[in-house]
Order: structure tokens, then C-alpha cells, then sequence
């Protein structure tokens, strides 16, 4: 049977007291409607339709050809937004999966687990409660005496009796299209002026046919953020969750809680996360690594049985056993090649080191091609920019470069060359000579 998700998104969350429409705001990393298409695609490759109204071409912007979109000119509530879905999905599928864009922590096995059973079920809905003491503002599902849904009834309009009901509704149904496109036409004006979703359960009732629901194991699964204390909230479970699944397949963590890594990250067994350490959008972390305490690192990709330590790293490429840190910084371009060691305040940004070059103390490597083994004395200094141009620099393999050099770009430095403390290099040196004082001249050449 043919699956189409609608995701309700026109909803201004007046509760963030934010610009930024409510479900842009991001959790780890990813902006919350994110997580509910993330949960759809599980599903099915059909695009979700994503209802949207409040902040529209921002939350398109935001989101791109990951859904299609559809607008709900006045909020008119959850009944009238789903309605505007019909254009795209009538005809199209046999089962409309509706869920919320501010429910992030949903899963797509729940969700799997109730569109499956909505395929096994007949009748025209199949939904989601909740049993929990927390009421939420959620409507309450009603029973008869034989345990049949009833209805639902909105928090706002239900009896004493009612509201001591612990079973809830967080808003997540599967329809049977051929019922649902024709009877959101039915559902009633609200005294409120609005169009109810949760209608459709009465009138299911109404029409002669059982209501099916599946209760939802995990209670937090349904939190829905309409306040940045739920925003926060929220993103503990989800990082605890994020965690515990990287500790089950072979990480350390020494401090889970303070552990934060992004949900399209990926990382190797044995790898051993300190506290402090920020793991952001698409950065993928070898085996047996130690990273941390306080590491940052963005979409960057590192090898195996590396050491970062109290680093920051931004779109680099690390390969196997780099050894790097306290204090180091990788921008963007950054290649360091297997065995490299970088040692406190080092820079590299848009050049490769080759392999097992060492660049030990507070150094700059900007546009340079460092050749293996190369030794970069402490404070050396690519002098890249001339003030109009960035300016490539080559050092050839196992050079020694003295403590202090300024290496004035463009400029090569030879093979098995060397250069004095202090040395001002502005031409080139030419392979196995030393070079010293400012300008650099040659003053002997090396054995090899
Ligand atoms: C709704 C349910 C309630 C349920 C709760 C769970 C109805 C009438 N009530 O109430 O039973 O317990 O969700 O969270 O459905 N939205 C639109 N267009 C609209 C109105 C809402 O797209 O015109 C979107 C919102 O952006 C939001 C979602 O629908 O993502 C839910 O809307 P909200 O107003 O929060 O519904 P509740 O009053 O919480
Ligand atoms: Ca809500």
C-alpha cells in the first residue's frame, strides 16, 4: 500500500517569543522540522508534504527539496491544515501518515510500527496515545466500557472527569485516504472558529467503523516544544539518546552529559570521547581515537588512532595517527597526511602536510604544500597574503625549518633544505642548502 506523509508545520509557536518560525529552531545541530523528515523518509521514499504558513519561505529556505510544500494561507487548525494537502496526495497514495514538525524525538520505528499496523487494520484510522501523568495540554482519548476509542476531547473543552484521563493524544494518525480526503470535509466549524484533526476520530465512530490505536512505549517520543524550555529539554533527551547508541557500538564516553555529537555524525570502535567535546554537522571520527577534552570539530573527516587534544577543527581532512594539540586550529582545507604531530597554538588552513611532518609550536601553514617528514621549527610562519592575493608555498620533503622562519609567499623551499632561526625567506632555496638571516640568502650547501 502506497505511504504519503503529511507533516503539519504552519503552527507560529508564539511560545518561542522568537522571530524565527518555531520549527526552525534547531536541536543539535539541525533545525527541528528536520527530525520529522527524517522519521518520514524511513518510511518511504514519497517526499513528505510539509503544511506550512507562519514564516513559509523561511522554513523553505531552510529545508529545501527535502519536502513539498504546500501553504496554509489562516490557521485555521489542524483538520483545515492537512486539507491542504489533497491537491498533491489524492489519488496518489492509499495511507496519509500525519505528524507535527515540533515533535522531534518521534522515531520512524514507532512511526513504522503504526503504519504497519494500520495496513493490517480495515478501518479508516489508526492512531497514537500515550498513557503518562504529565498532561501537556494534550486532548484526551475516550473510551467506552468495552475499551472502543470514543473521540477526543481538547483539553480546553473537557469535563473534571475528562481531564483525569492519563491516556493522551499526541497529535500522529494514519488514514486510509479514500476515508480521510471526504471527511475532512465533514469535520465541524469549533466554537474556537477552527477546524479539528482529532474530529475525524468521532466521526470514524459516527460512520460505524472501530477506531485502532497503538499506545506509544517511551512517553519523551512525544514531547512536542512549543516553549524554549521544552527546546532544551528536548535536546537532553535527544543527545542522551544519540549517546547511548554510540556507547552501545564501542565508544567511550568519560562524561556522557557533557558529550555532544550531532545526529550525521559517525565514529569507530574504541574511540574515547572526553568531556567538552563538540561533534557538528557531517564530521566522521575513525577508530581508537582520543578526542578531547574540549574539541571542536566540524564537518571534518579523521582516520584512525588519532589524538586531538583541546582543538578546533573546521572542514579538514586528518588521516591515520595524528597527533595534535592543546590548542590547535584546523581550517578549511586542512590535510594532515598519517603520523603528522601538531603541537600547541599550530594553524593550518587550506594546505596538506605530508607524512609524519612535524610542526611542534605556535606555527601558521597557510596555502602550503609540506612535503613528508618536514620539521617546522617553532613560530615559523607562512607569510601568505601580500595584501591582495594569497600565495602558495611549497616546503619539499624532510626540509628543517628553522625556528622563527617567515616563509614571504610565493616561495619554495627544496628538498632536505634548511633555514636559520630568524630567517626572512623571500626566494626560492634551492634542494639539500642552507639559508639564513634576512633576506635569506644560500651560504653552503648539504650533504645528502
Ligand atoms: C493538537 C491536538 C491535540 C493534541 C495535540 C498534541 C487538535 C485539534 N488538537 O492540539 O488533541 O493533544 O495537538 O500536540 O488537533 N498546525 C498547522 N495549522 C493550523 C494549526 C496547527 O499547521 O492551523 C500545526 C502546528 O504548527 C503544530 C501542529 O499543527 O505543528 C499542532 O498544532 P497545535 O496548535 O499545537 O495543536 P494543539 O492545540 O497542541
Ligand atoms: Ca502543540
Amino acid at each position: 500500500m502506497k505511504l504519503s506523509t503529511v507533516i503539519l508545520a504552519a503552527g507560529q509557536g508564539t511560545r518561542m517569543k522568537s522571530s524565527l518560525p518555531k520549527v526552525l529552531h534547531k536541536l543539535l545541530g539541525q533545525p527541528m522540522a528536520w527530525y520529522a523528515l527524517q522519521a518520514a523518509r524511513q518510511l518511504s521514499q514519497e517526499k513528505p508534504v510539509m503544511v506550512i504558513g507562519y514564516g513559509a519561505d523561511q522554513v523553505r529556505d531552510a529545508l529545501g527539496n527535502q519536502a513539498e510544500y504546500v501553504i496554509q494561507e489562516q490557521l485555521l487548525g489542524t483538520g483545515h491544515a492537512v486539507m491542504q494537502a489533497e491537491p498533491l496526495l489524492n489519488g496518489i497514495s492509499d495511507l496519509v501518515l500525519v505528524i507535527y514538525a515540533d515533535m522531534p524525538l518521534l522515531t520512524g520505528e514507532t512511526l513504522a510500527k503504526l503504519v504497519d499496523q494500520a495496513q493490517l487494520y480495515r478501518g479508516p484510522l489508526t492512531m497514537l496515545t500515550v498513557t503518562t501523568d504529565e498532561a501537556r495540554g494534550f486532548g484526551r482519548i475516550l473510551r467506552d466500557a468495552s475499551g472502543q476509542v470514543r473521540g477526543i476531547v481538547e483539553e480546553a473543552q473537557a469535563t473534571p472527569e475528562q481531564l483525569d484521563i492519563h491516556e493522551l493524544n499526541p497529535g500522529v494518525y494514519c488514514f486510509r485516504a479514500s476515508w480521510l480526503w471526504p471527511a475532512l470535509k465533514r469535520i465541524p466549524l469549533s466554537p474556537k472558529g477552527e477546524y479539528y484533526l482529532t474530529d475525524l476520530v468521532g466521526l470514524a465512530v459516527d460512520d460505524g467503523y472501530q477506531v485502532a490505536s497503538m499506545s506509544v512505549a517511551d512517553p519523551n517520543e512525544v514531547i512536542g516544544i512549543n516553549s524554549r524550555v521544552h527546546l532544551a529539554q528536548a535536546e537532553t533527551l535527544l543527545r542522551t539518546r544519540i549517546n547511548r547508541q554510540w556507547m552501545l557500538a564501542g565508544v567511550t564516553m568519560i562524561d556522557p552529559t557533557n558529550t555532544y555529537i550531532e545526529p550525521e555524525i559517525t565514529l569507530g570502535q574504541d574511540t574515547i570521547l572526553w568531556p567538552g567535546t563538540y561533534l557538528h554537522g557531517r564530521t566522521h571520527i575513525g577508530a581508537g581515537c582520543v578526542i578531547g577534552p574540549n574539541t571542536i570539530i566540524t564537518d571534518t573527516e579523521v582516520g584512525d588512532a588519532c589524538t586531538l587534544l583541546a582543538s578546533v577543527l573546521e572542514c579538514a581532512e586528518v588521516e591515520d595517527h595524528v597527533e595534535m594539540g592543546p590548542y590547535c586550529h584546523l581550517r578549511k582545507g586542512a590535510h594532515l597526511s598519517t603520523g603528522v604531530h601538531m603541537g600547541n597554538f599550530g594553524e593550518v588552513k587550506n594546505s596538506t602536510l605530508g607524512p609524519g611532518a612535524k610542526m611542534g609550536h605556535f606555527s601558521y601553514m597557510g596555502d602550503a604544500q609540506v612535503g613528508a617528514d618536514v620539521n617546522i621549527g617553532a613560530g615559523t610562519i607562512t607569510c601568505n597574503f601580500d595584501g591582495e592575493h594569497k600565495n602558495p608555498t611549497e616546503i619539499g620533503e624532510g626540509a628543517f625549518i628553522g625556528s622563527d622562519t617567515m616563509l614571504v609567499a610565493p616561495v619554495k623551499v627544496g628538498a632536505g633544505a634548511k633555514t636559520g632561526a630568524g630567517a626572512v625567506v623571500t626566494r626560492d632555496i634551492p634542494p639539500h642548502s642552507l639559508a639564513v638571516g634576512v633576506p635569506a640568502r644560500v651560504i653552503k650547501e648539504l650533504k645528502k
